[in-house]
């Protein structure tokens, strides 16, 4: 089984002719509300993927708490453990422009109160925990102390940021997925010489860890020991490119833990994370299974 600790946010989202420089003011249409949140968002990729998730976290008592949570119940995804805490749900404002690129401030309301004492009784050995970096470095750092402890493995994506908080952790989980800057990031905290994305990749694996460096739309590089992999990214008609990390992470996560080949599992993850891109909001547009294995039929994962 999948278990996702992390964030859940509402998105709320307005299509802008460009972003916003420092200090500037741009005026778009009507806002959207999405639910969204990088462990929420990759829950339900997972789920949609096919895999058994169940989500920890927390969700506030305002009325964002319902919306930010329906996508992950209509889905299935467990949420026994998520908790409805006095306070604000988690919220992003995001801008995306013509091209799709984004602009995401997040206010993280009572996602800085989970607490990894919630994963007690329901994480065991042979799950998959996936962490990303919404949460506060601490409860990330005692989740991975306590999947250690029942054996279960560790996906770590270091998204927002490949803050320094993270170098220690990698060597102590068994996945790690960071973009370029992220891993250009905490490659250099882990004094890694080598200044491409390649140098940075094997700067994060290990004999039996595997790293995964996302190049957005030029594919991949991933490396576990010697054995070094690259998938290159199919083009595709960019809508809103928020989430496509978050479904990739979800969607190799459910391949992985199905006990995909890791060829197969790059595969996945990278036609999952370019269909994210076709449509409006980060989980309305996460792909089913099928869509996901339609189009990394068409990839091939390189290896050496
Ligand atoms: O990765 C995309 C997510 O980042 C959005 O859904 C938003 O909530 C922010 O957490």
């Amino acid at each position: 089984m999948i278990i996702v600790f992390g964030s859940i946010n509402l998105d709320l989202v307005v299509a802008l002719p460009r972003l916003p420089r420092p200090g500037e003011t741009i005026v778009g249409p009507d806002h959207q509300a999405f639910a969204g949140g990088k462990g929420a968002n990759q829950a339900l990729s997972a789920r949609r993927a096919g895999a058994s998730v169940r989500m920890v976290g927390a969700v506030g008592s305002d009325s964002h708490a319902g919306p930010a949570l329906a996508n992950l119940t209509a889905a299935g995804v467990d949420l026994s453990h998520v908790r409805h805490l006095e306070g604000a749900t988690g919220i992003a404002m995001i801008g995306v422009d013509a091209g799709g690129e984004n602009l995401i401030m997040c206010a993280s309301g009572v996602n800085a109160r989970v607490v990894p004492e919630w994963l007690d009784g329901c994480l065991e050995t042979g799950d998959l925990l996936v962490l990303q970096r919404e949460l506060e470095a601490e409860p990330i750092a005692e989740a991975v102390r306590r999947a250690e402890a029942v054996g279960a493995r560790v996906l770590l994506n270091t998204a927002p940021s490949g803050d320094t908080a993270l170098a220690g952790l990698v060597d102590r989980v068994d996945i790690v997925v960071a973009n370029e800057a992220e891993a250009a990031e905490l490659a250099q905290a882990r004094g890694a010489a080598g200044t491409d994305a390649e140098a940075h990749c094997a700067a994060l694996a290990g004999p039996e860890r595997l790293a995964v460096v996302t190049l957005g739309g030029r594919g991949l590089v991933a490396r576990r020991g010697k054995k070094r992999w690259r998938v290159a990214a199919r083009a595709v008609e960019v809508v809103d490119t928020t989430g496509a990390g978050d479904a990739f992470v979800g969607a190799l996560a459910a391949a992985l833990d199905r006990g995909a080949p890791v060829e197969r599992a790059l595969c996945e993850g990278t036609a999952a994370g370019a269909l994210a891109c076709t449509a409006n909001g980060a989980q309305s547009s996460a792909p089913d299974a099928d869509a996901i294995a339609a189009l990394a039929d068409t990839l091939t994962c390189s290896a050496e």
